[in-house]
């Protein structure tokens, strides 16, 4: 062999390669940035050497990220569905939002959220366009660990209509329906009108729902309202209440259900007081779910918006 050609100093074996790709990174000056792209090579290396990955099996999987990427749009997430339904958005919601007793836990963000829902006055309605669903009342209050009553504390909901699809995915994807920001009374109170909440399937025509078929898996989603409830001075949740009679509590596509965030749709034949006083005439439905927020961190807040801000910008960007 001529000087400088020693053949023991390239990598021929699988562990040789690791290892070489592992010290290319080694010098990386972001010292967390180092840290996550060690560990994403050594799990990425041990991953494809465990299950062996055939040569037409790697190619499938850029063939599906790809797929992926083209189905993005401002309408369509399909790498924030790869991520829920293969539990990942949950580990790092479990990370991320540890929480002390007592305060309402998180849950997944999903792909749904929009920008610019309207303010909504005390009682308001987000269903005013959904005219099957069965109308339901959610009250209840924003505590502080204490047990205090936050006032003027925002709830950013959204939810999907009665035929189970959110506005980005109706035939007029561009209005915002099912969707309004609520503010808490003195007392920390809120009451939202709505429709009851229905389970349905994530988008499955795309990569993801191939997926979900492939691996025997369901697609449906246990009946929900989401919710991020802010409050200057405490750390804001992103969360889902959940109905307790869904029977795919047990089986979310995405892994989110919490038992805390779990609660009755209690159905009235004939409208509560309430009820009646919102001009509501037949049969509703009504939840109570109190949010118990936890003083704020130094950059909490600024997580949950960013997270909204940049959903959005991945939309706007396609
Ligand atoms: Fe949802």
């Amino acid at each position: 062999m001529p000087d400088g050609h020693d053949k023991t100093r390239h990598s021929t074996t699988e562990d040789d390669i690791t290892a070489a790709v592992l010290a290319r990174f080694a010098a990386t000056p972001d010292p967390r940035l180092k840290e996550i792209m060690l560990g994403l090579i050594k799990h990425l290396h041990a991953f494809v050497k465990e299950v062996e990955l055939t040569e037409a099996e790697w190619f499938q999987a850029i063939e599906i990220l790809t797929e992926a990427g083209k189905m993005c749009s401002d309408k369509r997430q399909e790498f924030i569905l790869f991520s829920d339904t293969l539990g990942a958005s949950m580990v790092v919601d479990l990370i991320g939002h540890r929480k002390p007793e007592g305060a309402t836990e998180s849950t997944v963000f999903g792909p749904f959220h929009r920008l610019g829902s309207p303010d909504m006055p005390w009682g308001g309605n987000i269903a005013h366009r959904d005219t099957t669903g069965i109308p339901a009342l959610v009250s209840g209050r924003v505590l502080d660990l204490d047990g205090k009553p936050i006032a003027g504390a925002v709830l950013d909901v959204w939810q999907a209509q009665s035929n189970g699809l959110y506005d980005s995915q109706d035939k007029n994807p561009d209005q915002l329906h099912m969707r309004g920001k609520f503010r808490t009374d003195s007392e920390g109170c809120y009451l939202l009108r709505t429709v009851q909440p229905v389970n349905y399937p994530i988008p499955s025509d795309g990569p993801v729902g191939a997926m979900l078929k492939a691996t025997g898996r369901h697609p449906w989603r246990p009946a929900h309202i989401h919710f991020v409830v802010m409050a200057d001075g405490y750390e804001a949740v992103t969360t889902h209440i959940f109905d307790r009679a869904d029977p795919y509590l047990e089986s979310d596509a995405v892994f989110a259900v919490k038992d805390s965030l779990i609660c009755d749709f209690a159905r009235h034949e004939t409208p509560t007081a309430e009820a009646a006083k919102l001009g509501i005439t037949g049969p509703v439905l009504t939840a109570e779910f109190d949010f118990v927020l936890k003083p704020a961190g130094a950059t909490a807040q600024v997580d949950v918006l960013d997270a909204q801000r940049r959903l959005a910008a991945l939309g706007t960007r396609a």
